[in-house]
């Protein structure tokens, strides 16, 4: 598969170089220095994968309980530790959960020819807090919670 070239994709953000990030395992990103990870990069069944760290649930993040754990207790999925959502590691589709039938948002991503993992930020899902996400209107995002509603 060819790679995306930097004319689509103009705002490519080198991450970490490949090789430390083992198969099967994931780690998270603080794009924004806010300390608070905002994407994820994985590595599963010889593919890339890098996912926005927010949940389609409630549309918000991080997914994880402690850093860099994303994927489940047997490893076979990724998974929201809010509500215990489980997501498919390849498609980001949710299998499992109050969220199914959604996605996690995916981020453009590709290896240079050197091994570096490299990602375009810019096509993401608005991010949940109101200082990053700068114009959108936060309560869409924290929608009240009412009895019974477990979706
Ligand atoms: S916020 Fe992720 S499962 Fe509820």
């Amino acid at each position: 598969m060819p790679l995306p070239s930097c004319a689509d994709h103009p705002s490519w953000t080198t991450l970490c170089h490949g090789e430390s990030i083992a198969e099967g395992q994931a780690r998270g990103f603080d794009l924004d220095g806010r300390g608070q990870t905002t994407v994820f990069v994985l590595r599963w069944q010889g593919q890339w994968r890098a996912w926005y760290d927010w949940c389609p649930h409630w549309r918000t993040g991080p997914m994880a309980w402690r850093r860099d754990a994303y994927f489940s207790g047997d490893g076979q999925s990724l998974m929201c530790h809010a509500h215990g959502a489980r997501f498919d590691p390849l498609s980001g589709a949710c299998t499992l959960g109050p969220c199914q039938g959604q996605a996690l948002w995916p981020v453009a991503l590709r290896l240079d020819p050197a091994g570096w993992v490299q990602i375009d930020p810019a096509q993401g899902p608005p991010l949940p807090a109101p200082e990053v996400a700068g114009g959108f209107d936060v309560t869409d995002f924290h929608r009240p919670a009412t009895q019974g509603d477990n979706t």
